[in-house]
This record gives C-alpha cells, structure tokens and sequence, in this order.
C-alpha cells in the first residue's frame, strides 16, 4: 500500500469527488455549520491557506461580494478565484502592521497553520503553539470590533494559556474537534467568538 493510500479515508475520497482542494475542508465545514462564521460579504483571512480547501470553501460561501486573503510559504497553484487574494509570507516573520495597511478589517481570521511533524511531541506542540500564537497576534490586530477568529492548535503544554488569552479577548470560547480530525492527531481547534473591543469591553 502506498504511503498516500494509507491515510486515504472516505473524507479524502468524499472531498476528490467534491472537488475540494483537501479534506480539511470538512473540518472547517463542520465547525461553520454549527458557528456560523462565513456570511455572504464576508471578509476572511485564511493563514495557513495552502493547498486551498479553507479558502475555496469561504470563496464559495462568501460570494457574492466577500474577499479572502490567503497567507502561507506555499502557493495555491490550483487555487484561482475572483475574491481570493494569496501573500506568500513566513507567518511568524510577518510583520502585522504592513499585513494590517494591506488587507484592512475583516470579520473572521482562520488558522489552519501546522508545522511539519517531528514525531517528537513536545517540539511539535512547542511549533503548533508559536503558530497559533502569532495567529491570535495577527487576528487581534485585523479583526474588527465582533470578529471571530479560529485556529488549530495541538493538544499539550502551552495550550491553556493560550485558551485563557483567547477567553479574555472574545465574548465566548470554545474548543472544537471536528470529527474530520483523525483518530491519532493531537489537533483541536480554538474558536473566539465575537471579539471584546480594545477598550475590553464584554457584552
Ligand atoms: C494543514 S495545512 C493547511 C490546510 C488548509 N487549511 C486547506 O484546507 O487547504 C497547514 C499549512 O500551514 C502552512 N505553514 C506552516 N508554517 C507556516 C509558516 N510559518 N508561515 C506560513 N505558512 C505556514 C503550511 O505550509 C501548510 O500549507
């Protein structure tokens, strides 16, 4: 059996069929039918973009009228679509001020943003959190005033404190596992709802 096959299961054979860039776009699917964080109009950032499933699936669910930023070290090369705009940036040098003046406000910013796996699980979860620090860093920055931000992060130590921040800046938080996550994976997603303005003003 080849290594492709090995991790092939029906959500990757389901997403071919469908003609969804990857399978994650189940998992992202999954959390917006219950959240409901893309709206026609909308305006996302999607760091961590590549091969393209999270940001073909806001396209589709933001249009007519919404836009879509893609960021990663990757190019969507099979990604072209009125509404998507793609930065090839290295998210953890990216710097938030210029990415801010570039793109404006937007109502949702999603990281999928992963680290190649070293198999040695404290780096792993070290790397995942960096990521998803500098995602919240970004998304506190460009988010308006009640904008959601989302992202994955790997289970472990660093994780909580991470939840608490993201508790402290949006009206509500919660921890999502999607059921496209596999079985093995140490993912989870954190999902701010409705972020508290500067002032940290609850409502
Ligand atoms: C799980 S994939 C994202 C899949 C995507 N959500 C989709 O549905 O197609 C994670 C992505 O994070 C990107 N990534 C990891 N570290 C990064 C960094 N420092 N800067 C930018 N992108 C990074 C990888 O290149 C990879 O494409």
């Amino acid at each position: 059996m080849s290594k492709s096959n090995k991790w092939e299961d029906h959500y990757t054979r389901r997403a071919r069929q469908e003609k969804w860039l990857a399978r994650s776009v189940y998992k992202l699917e999954e959390i917006d039918r219950k959240y409901k964080l893309i709206r026609q109009g909308g305006r996302i950032l999607d760091l961590g973009c590549y091969p393209g499933s999270w940001s073909q699936y806001c396209i589709s669910k933001a249009a007519p009228g919404g836009e879509v930023v893609g960021v990663d070290l990757r190019e969507p090369e099979n990604l072209r679509s009125e509404g998507f705009r793609f930065i090839k940036a290295d998210v953890l040098s990216l710097d938030i001020e210029w990415l801010s003046g570039e793109i404006g406000r937007r109502d949702v910013v999603l990281s999928d943003l992963a680290p190649s796996t070293s198999g040695i699980a404290v780096a792993d979860v070290s790397r995942s959190l960096e990521l998803a620090r500098k995602a919240l860093a970004i998304g506190l920055s460009v988010l308006r005033k009640k904008g959601h931000f989302l992202c994955k992060v790997f289970e472990g130590e660093g994780a909580q404190d991470l939840r608490r921040e993201i508790s402290s800046r949006f009206n509500q938080m919660r921890i999502v596992r999607p059921s496209a996550v596999r079985k093995a994976s140490r993912e989870m997603y954190f999902l701010g709802l409705s972020m508290v303005d500067p002032s940290g003003n609850k409502e």
